[in-house]
C-alpha cells in the first residue's frame, strides 16, 4: 500500500474518427460483426500526431486541470509499446515539450503492452519521494496495424491519458498487483527489427501486430478477475464504487462482471468510441471519468488491465476528501 493520490488527469485521442462502416470499405467485415463481438462502434486514428504528441497533449490537460506548478514534476513515466523512436524515450520528449529540461526530473518509458499504464503507476508510487509524478499511457497503434488484417485492425485505436500523482497525507492510498508470464506462443505479438539486418540481403518484413484472438480472450477472462481479487484481498467487491478496466472488448467485461458479481453499470466504459488503445486505454478512461466528475471523494475504485507479454495488473485506489484541485 502506498500513500499516494492522483491530483489531476488529462487525455487525448486521434484526430480522425473511423467507424465500423469505414472499415467495412477496406476489409471484409461489418458493423454488426464488430459491434456484436467487441462492443466497438468507432475508434480514433492519429493522422499527424505521434505517440509523444498525444502524450504531451494529455499531460498539458492534466497539469492545467490540477492547477499545479509544472516545475514540481520530478518523475515522468510513459507507458507505450508504440514509441516515436527506439531512443530517445517518449518520456524525455514529454519533458522537453513541457519545458522541464532544467528541472531535476527522471524520465523513461515502460513497455508492458496494455498493462503498461498500471505498471507505470506502480513504479511511480514506489519511486516518488518529493514532488509530483507525471504518469502517462500513450499509443499510436495505427502505425503497427496491418490495415488489411480484419482480425486486428478493427480492434485498436490511438490515444493517451495522463495522471499527476503526489504523496498523500490525507489518508488517500493506492495498492497494486502486477504479474507477467512470458508467452512463447506469441498470442499477441509485434515483431521488432531483425538481428543483424545488415547481414541479410532482404528488407525486414513490416512489424505488424498479430493476434490469436481466442487465446487472448481466454487469458483476459482469467487474468482480470485474478488481478481484481488480489487487490481486494479479504475485502468484498461490494466496497468498490467503480472499476475502470482496460477497454478491450465488452464481452470480456461482461464476463468479469458476472464472475465477480460486480454490476456493469459501475464499470466505466468508453471502448465503444475509442476501441482498444493499449497502454492509453485505462488512463484515457480515467481522464474522461475525472472530467465528467464521476471520481468523487471518499471513493474506492479499481483500475485493471491485461495485455501482451502476457502481463496483467490492478490498482485499488482509495480517495479521501479534497482531491479535486480543479474544483477548489
Ligand atoms: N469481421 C468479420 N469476420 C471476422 C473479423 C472481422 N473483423 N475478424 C475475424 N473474423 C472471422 C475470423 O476470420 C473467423 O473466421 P473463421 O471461423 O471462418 O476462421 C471468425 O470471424 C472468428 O469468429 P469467432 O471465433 O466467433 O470470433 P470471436 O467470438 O472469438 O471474436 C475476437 C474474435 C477477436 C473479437 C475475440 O476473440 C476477442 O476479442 N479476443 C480478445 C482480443 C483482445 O482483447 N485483444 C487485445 C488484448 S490487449
Amino acid at each position: 500500500m502506498e500513500n499516494v493520490k492522483i491530483i489531476g488527469c488529462g487525455y487525448a485521442h486521434g484526430s480522425k474518427c473511423v467507424t465500423n462502416d469505414d472499415l467495412g470499405k477496406i476489409v471484409e467485415t461489418s458493423d454488426e460483426w464488430i459491434r456484436s463481438r467487441t462492443g466497438i462502434e468507432q475508434r480514433t486514428v492519429s493522422e499527424t500526431m505521434n505517440t509523444s504528441d498525444l502524450a504531451i497533449q494529455a499531460a498539458k490537460m492534466a497539469i492545467e486541470k490540477s492547477g499545479i506548478d509544472k516545475h514540481k514534476i520530478s518523475l515522468i513515466l510513459v507507458a507505450t509499446c508504440t514509441p516515436d523512436h527506439v531512443t530517445p524515450s517518449c518520456a524525455c520528449l514529454v519533458q522537453e515539450a513541457l519545458g522541464l529540461n532544467d528541472d531535476a526530473v527522471m524520465a523513461f518509458d515502460i513497455n508492458a503492452a496494455c498493462s503498461g499504464f498500471l505498471y507505470a503507476l506502480q513504479c511511480a508510487a514506489k519511486l516518488l519521494d518529493q514532488g509530483v509524478a507525471l504518469v502517462i499511457g500513450a499509443e499510436t497503434l495505427s502505425k503497427i496495424l496491418d490495415w488489411s488484417d480484419r482480425n486486428t485492425c478493427v480492434l485498436f485505436g490511438d490515444g493517451a491519458g495522463a495522471v499527476l500523482m503526489e504523496r498523500s497525507q490525507d489518508g488517500s492510498y493506492m495498492s497494486f498487483y502486477a504479474r507477467s508470464k512470458g508467452d512463447k506462443e506469441h498470442a499477441l505479438f509485434c515483431d521488432g527489427r531483425s538481428l543483424q539486418p545488415h547481414l541479410k540481403n532482404v528488407d525486414d518484413p513490416k512489424p505488424y501486430l498479430h493476434m490469436n484472438g481466442r487465446e487472448v480472450f481466454r487469458f483476459a477472462i482469467r487474468s482480470m478477475p485474478d488481478a481484481i481479487e488480489h487487490v481486494l484481498g479479504k475485502e468484498s467487491i461490494d466496497s468498490i464504487d467503480m472499476i475502470i478496466p482496460h477497454q478491450a472488448n465488452i464481452r470480456i467485461l461482461e464476463y468479469v462482471s458476472r464472475k465477480l458479481g460486480f454490476p456493469m453499470e459501475k464499470m466505466f466504459i468508453n471502448l465503444d468510441r475509442f476501441g482498444n488503445t493499449s497502454a492509453a486505454s485505462v488512463p484515457l478512461a480515467l481522464g474522461q471519468a475525472w472530467e465528467q466528475k464521476k471520481i468523487k471523494e471518499n471513493m474506492n475504485l479499481i483500475l485493471v488491465g491485461f495485455g501482451a507479454g502476457f502481463t496483467w495488473s490492478a490498482c485499488r485506489i482509495h480517495i479521501e476528501g479534497g482531491n479535486h484541485h480543479d474544483d477548489q
